[in-house]
């Protein structure tokens, strides 16, 4: 009974929602991933779909950052280690970790968010590399400092192997077993994107087998529920899903969602519609 819908990422809007809602007009995601909705089936009945593309760069890509920095330096580990009250004092080589700066990064995905971490990578003089569908302009590059590479070389050469890619079928297991085993064993995989992008499982083998020495991860295959074995790994850092969660941020994403829906529902055109089509329809 309703004309349209605020949805988040958890919510599936698929063929059998639409069905159930033969009122729907619109469905507005406060999220700029959109795997969650069937464009398809949204297009074949004429409900306009959107996202909250560019508000949520910026704190996606410091969630990223602090990702980075805290698998480097241990920092998950080493505050359960003073929580449990078991330092007993200061030793020169306790809980040595890794250097950010000056290492290499490698960028899979170099979108927007792709981009805005590409650029916080100059305050730490490191390298930048990135693979993606599509080489960016030479502008953005030199802007960046950032060389195109293969997904073969860059998960070769990066210290750091961030992922920023959408989740869609061509995107499932992006980093499986042969991915990982190329990564250098010294190498940190980021994770800040969506599950299923990462094969867990293989994931998981890599780091209890010590081919790949730690994983920043924000999001997770099957969430909330995930893979139980990534709780008893010291090498990992784990966040539940929360790179756009700021208080900014998140409301820039649900005024962007209502701006959306607003215009779909009041003849106009939302400024971030995802399948135009849908209006002939
Ligand atoms: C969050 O994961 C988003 O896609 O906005």
């Amino acid at each position: 009974g309703k004309d349209g819908v605020m949805c988040c990422l958890t919510d599936r809007i698929d063929a059998g929602l639409l069905a159930a809602c033969p009122q729907l007009k619109a469905a507005a995601n406060i999220a700029v991933g959109y795997n969650n909705i069937d464009l398809a089936a949204c297009t074949a009945r004429g409900v306009m779909a959107t996202n909250t593309p560019g508000v949520l760069d910026d704190s996606t890509a410091d969630l990223a950052w602090a990702l980075m920095l805290a698998t480097a330096r241990r920092l998950t580990e080493v505050e359960s280690y003073i929580r449990a009250g078991e330092w007993t004092g200061w030793r020169l080589k306790q809980w040595l970790g890794v250097d950010v700066h000056h290492a290499t990064l490698g960028i899979i995905g170099m979108g927007r968010i792709g981009q805005v971490i590409a650029k916080r990578a100059t305050g730490f003089d490191m390298k930048v590399i990135y693979s993606n569908r599509k080489r960016v302009s030479p502008d953005i590059e030199q802007r960046l400092n950032a060389t195109y590479v293969s997904k073969d070389e860059l998960l070769k050469q990066a210290d750091f192997v961030v992922l920023q890619v959408p989740y869609s079928p061509e995107t499932h297991h992006l980093i499986g077993a042969a991915e990982l085993k190329t990564m250098k064993p010294t190498a940190i995989l980021i994770n800040s994107t969506r599950g299923g992008v990462v094969d867990d499982a293989a994931l998981i083998e890599a780091l209890k087998h010590g081919t790949l020495r730690g994983a920043g991860l924000d999001v997770f295959e099957n969430e909330p529920r995930l893979n139980p074995e990534f709780l008893q790994l010291k090498n990992v850092v784990l966040a539940p899903h929360i790179g756009s969660s700021t208080e900014a941020t998140r409301r820039a994403m649900a005024m962007t969602a209502a701006r959306n829906l607003v215009a779909a529902l009041t003849g106009g055109t939302p400024p971030n519609l995802l399948n135009p089509e849908a209006r002939k329809n």
